[in-house]
C-alpha cells in the first residue's frame, strides 16, 4: 500500500497547471454511450475514477483508446445494459450509465453505487426523475432494475438541486420523445459543461447553469470531439496548498469564475490574489487570517468539494472560524486526523470550529476520501516535521500525479 511522506515548512513557489474536471469527464464519459458515433474527449487526467469509468464503458462493449491525454470511444456495439456490480461499487458516478442506457437501449440495471463515504447520499432524485419520464423501475437485491420501452418527456421538480440527479435525468431524456423539464436543477459549470457537450452531439438541451433545464427528445446523436473545463477543485486546493505554506503561487489554465466563493474568501486570508483570465495568483507572506464563516452550498455558493481544505487552511490561520457543512452528513472525516496534528477544532453536527494554531506538527494519518485526503496533504505541507499519510488511493481517485504537481513547486513530498 502507498504513502505520502512530507517533510513540511517549505513555502511552494512557481506555477501549476489544472488539467480537466473529474467531475466533467466523468459525465462525458456516461453520455458519450447514448450515441454510435465517435466521441473524442481531450485533456483526459488519469486518474482512478476515470479509468474505472472506462473500465465500465469497456464491460459494456464500447471501445475505448487512449492517444496521450486524449480518449477516443467507439460505443456502436454496445451488448451489455447492466453495470458491473464491483465497479459500481467503486465510483458512484457509474450511476450515470443509468441514465445513458435508459434513453439509447430503453433499459438498465445497476448495484447501488459507492464512491467517498461522506454521507448517506441516496438516490432517490435520480429514480423520482426516471419514474416521471414514465420508467418502470425496480429495486430487488440491491440493484434498480429500469424498463424505459415506455419512456416518454416529463416534468421533474428536485427537491434539492443535486448535481448527479439533474445530469442523469439530462441523460435519460435526451432520447426520448417529447419535452422534459427539471426545475431545481444543479447550477454546476459542470452540467453546464455536459449541455455543451450534449449539443455538440446533436442533442437539444438549454438551461444548464439556471434552475430550468429544458430537453426536447432527438432520435439520434452524432460523433462530437470537446474539451472539458478545468478543475475547480484542484484548482481550488492548489491556491490553499500556496495560501498554507505561506508561498506564491501562479495556478494557470483554471476558470477563475469558477473559483469565486474561494478566492472571495482567500482576499481577506492571505496578501495577494489577483485573477486573470485564465490563472490566479496567490501570495500569502505575513500572517493567514481566519475566515469567520464558511457554509458549503450548492453551486455558485461555496463547494462542499473545498471544505476540508479550507478547514486544513483554517488550522493554521489568526482567529477562530467556522465551517458549516451543508451538503454532505458525514464529510468531517478529516478533522479527527488534522487533530493528530495539533489542530484545534470542535465538530458539532454539521458545524466545525476551528481555532487557528500557530503551527501543526507532523503525524501518521489515514486518508478516509478523496478531498479529506487533500486537506491532509496541505496540512502535511505546512506542518512542523514529517507527516505520512496512508490509504491514499482516495486521493488518487481524483488528483493526477499530486505529489509531483507539488514537487515541482518546491514541496518535499515523497510517494512510498
Ligand atoms: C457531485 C460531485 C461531488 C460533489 C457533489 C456536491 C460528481 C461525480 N460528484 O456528487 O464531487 O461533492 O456533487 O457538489 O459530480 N441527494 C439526495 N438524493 C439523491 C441525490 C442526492 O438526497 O437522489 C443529496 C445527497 O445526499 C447530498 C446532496 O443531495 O446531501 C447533494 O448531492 P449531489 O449533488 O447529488 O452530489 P453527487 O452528484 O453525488
Amino acid at each position: 500500500m502507498e504513502k505520502l511522506i512530507i517533510d513540511g515548512g517549505v513555502k511552494l513557489s512557481g506555477e501549476l497547471e489544472v488539467y480537466s474536471a473529474k467531475n466533467c469527464v466523468l459525465a462525458l464519459l456516461a453520455a458519450s454511450v447514448l450515441t454510435e458515433k465517435n466521441v473524442v474527449i481531450h485533456n483526459c487526467p488519469k486518474i482512478t475514477d476515470v479509468l474505472n469509468m472506462i473500465k465500465i464503458l469497456e464491460s459494456l462493449g464500447s471501445v475505448v483508446i487512449w492517444h496521450g491525454d486524449t480518449i477516443v470511444i467507439d460505443s456502436s456495439n454496445i451488448s451489455r445494459f447492466e453495470i458491473p456490480s464491483n465497479y459500481a461499487k467503486e465510483i458512484r458516478s457509474s450511476l450515470f450509465l443509468m441514465g445513458s442506457l435508459l434513453s439509447r437501449f430503453k433499459k438498465t440495471k445497476a448495484a447501488f453505487p459507492g464512491g467517498c463515504d461522506i454521507g448517506i447520499r441516496p438516490i432517490d432524485l435520480h429514480l423520482k426523475g426516471f419514474r416521471a419520464l414514465n420508467v418502470t423501475v425496480k429495486e430487488e437485491g440491491g440493484h434498480i432494475i429500469c424498463n424505459g420501452q415506455h419512456a416518454r418527456g416529463g416534468r421533474i421538480h428536485l427537491d434539492f438541486p443535486s448535481v448527479g440527479a439533474t445530469e442523469n435525468i439530462m441523460l435519460a431524456a435526451i432520447l426520448l420523445k417529447g419535452k422534459t423539464t427539471i426545475t431545481n436543477a444543479a447550477k454546476e459549470p459542470e452540467v453546464v459543461a455536459l449541455q455543451d457537450f450534449l449539443n455538440a452531439m446533436g442533442a437539444k438541451v438549454k438551461g444548464a447553469g439556471t434552475d430550468q433545464i429544458e430537453i426536447d427528445g432527438v432520435k439520434k446523436l452524432g460523433a462530437v470531439e470537446f474539451t472539458p473545463i478545468p478543475d475547480r477543485i484542484v484548482a481550488g486546493t492548489y491556491l490553499i496548498a500556496g495560501a498554507i505554506t505561506h508561498g506564491e503561487l501562479l495556478i494557470k489554465n483554471c476558470c477563475p469564475k469558477h473559483l469565486e466563493a474561494l478566492t472571495d474568501k482567500l482576499k481577506n486570508a492571505v496578501s495577494k490574489i489577483a485573477v486573470f483570465e485564465k490563472d490566479i495568483y496567490i501570495k500569502a507572506d505575513g500572517d493567514l487570517i481566519s475566515v469567520p464563516l464558511t457554509e458549503t452550498q450548492p453551486y455558485p455558493g461555496f463547494p462542499t468539494d473545498l471544505q476540508a481544505q479550507t478547514l486544513a487552511l483554517q488550522t493554521v490561520s489568526k482567529g477562530s472560524g467556522i465551517i458549516v457543512e451543508n451538503i454532505f452528513e458525514t464529510r468531517y472525516k478529516h478533522v479527527a486526523e488534522l487533530t493528530k496534528m495539533g489542530a484545534n477544532i470542535v465538530v458539532k453536527d454539521k458545524i466545525a470550529l476551528v481555532r487557528g494554531v500557530k503551527n501543526l506538527h507532523g503525524a501518521e494519518v489515514t486518508a478516509h476520501d478523496l478531498r479529506g485526503g487533500a486537506a491532509l496533504v496541505l496540512a502535511g505541507l505546512c506542518a512542523v516535521g514529517r507527516t505520512e499519510i496512508s490509504d491514499i488511493k482516495h486521493i488518487d481517485r481524483g488528483y493526477l500525479n499530486f505529489d509531483m504537481a507539488l514537487r515541482s513547486v518546491g514541496a518535499k513530498i515523497e510517494r512510498i
